[in-house]
């Protein structure tokens, strides 16, 4: 890399569907750290290895520009005018970016009064035509893909397939940096793309030699929104973690498909679980990300609560989806109010005991 990271198309070209007339729509995408957990391995067993994969470094904070950018190269080599997605959030910001970027309108649904404020703040900043939807993200996704079907806009959400190659290769990192594959990976779920995206790029990189074995995979979903757990459509999904307030996922069965063939375990936390697990994280590992990321560090506790991880020696790698700046209402509602003190010396170093 003579000149540095050349974002995931680039990098990653021979293992995408992509050729030499694919426009390389990119941010620069990808790349992003796997971090050593310091503070909170400990608390899974003592042969973990715990490592977290920050996508909130990505040039929209979240996993999704790993998609976008091959979804939105694709639409402009095919010639779109437009993009079209649902979104509880990420995918809007990062699909408004990427459109942005390629000159090329974009259109977002969300859900009215369940999108993150940071978010929202993305789809309007780069230009998007933003759409408040009076139902939920399912609601959401069945207009769009309405709306595809029968007019001239692309569609961008995880159903479009390259959204999916483009998100396989946050696996192929994984191993890069690892030199082989983690015995388990960990990731929330919500529409189930990305759970399907890793262990297509796990398996990509698995027949092809490059590692021997594969990862069991780990999803967890919100308790108020566990379809996949259920084993059932969840009408009415309630979740503090938006990004993953969803009922009927649409890749559904991959993720299923991925779960069974990797032999890994789909589980629900509870909010509070998922709040603590996010608190955990910012203010003991120092990594400050969204509540949805937090399920991943959540679910971990509750396998290793029921001794998931005793006695065994393995390396346990978790997705951080997103930052979390992109909910700074959350962040402030879980935090204490700053203190308050006069423009004086002698008055702050009371305060701080040290006089
Ligand atoms: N974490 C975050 C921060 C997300 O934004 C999402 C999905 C997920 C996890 C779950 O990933 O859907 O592939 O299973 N966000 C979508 C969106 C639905 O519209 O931004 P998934």
């Amino acid at each position: 890399m003579p000149h540095g990271w050349p974002g995931v198309i680039e990098h990653y070209a021979q293992w995408l569907p992509v050729s030499d007339a694919t426009p390389r729509i990119t941010l620069l995408e990808g790349n992003t750290p796997l971090i050593p957990s310091e503070t909170l391995a400990g608390r899974l067993g003592e042969g973990v290895r715990l490592y977290f994969k920050y996508e909130g470094v990505n040039p929209t904070c979240s996993f999704k520009d790993r998609g976008m950018t091959m979804a939105v190269s694709k639409a402009a080599e095919e010639g779109a005018a437009c993009t079209i997605c649902a979104s509880t959030g990420n995918t809007s910001a990062a699909a408004a970016a990427y459109s942005a970027r390629a000159g090329i309108e974009s259109v977002v649904l969300i859900p009215d009064g369940y999108v993150a404020l940071g978010k929202l703040a993305q789809a309007l900043a780069y230009g998007a035509r933003t759409i408040a939807i009076d139902g939920d993200f399912d609601d959401c996704l069945t207009l769009v893909r309405a709306i595809s079907d029968s007019y001239p806009v692309a569609l961008v959400n995880s159903l479009n397939p390259y959204r999916l190659q483009g998100q396989k290769t946050a696996a192929f990192e994984v191993c890069d940096r690892l030199g082989r594959a983690p015995e388990y990976h960990a990731l929330p779920v919500g529409n189930a793309g990305n759970i399907t995206a890793y262990w297509m790029g796990y398996c990509e990189y698995h027949e092809a030699g490059v590692i021997e074995s594969l990862p069991a995979m780990l999803g967890f979903q919100a308790a108020g929104a566990c379809p996949i757990v259920r084993g059932e459509v969840c009408e009415k999904p309630e979740t503090v973690a938006t990004a993953i307030r969803i009922g009927n996922p649409a890749r559904w069965q991959e993720a299923s498909a991925a779960l069974r063939e990797s032999g890994g375990r789909i589980e629900a936390v509870t909010d509070d679980e998922i709040l603590e697990a996010y608190r955990e994280l910012s203010s003991e590992e120092g990594i400050f990300c969204e509540p949805a990321s937090a399920a991943s560090w959540a679910g971990l506790k509750l396998l290793a609560a029921e001794g998931f991880f005793d006695g065994v020696e393995c390396t346990v790698v978790a997705t951080l989806t997103g930052h979390g700046l992109k909910d700074p209402d959350m962040a402030v509602k879980m935090a204490l109010e700053p203190e308050k003190a006069p423009n004086e010396l002698g008055a702050v170093v009371e305060m701080l005991g040290l006089g």
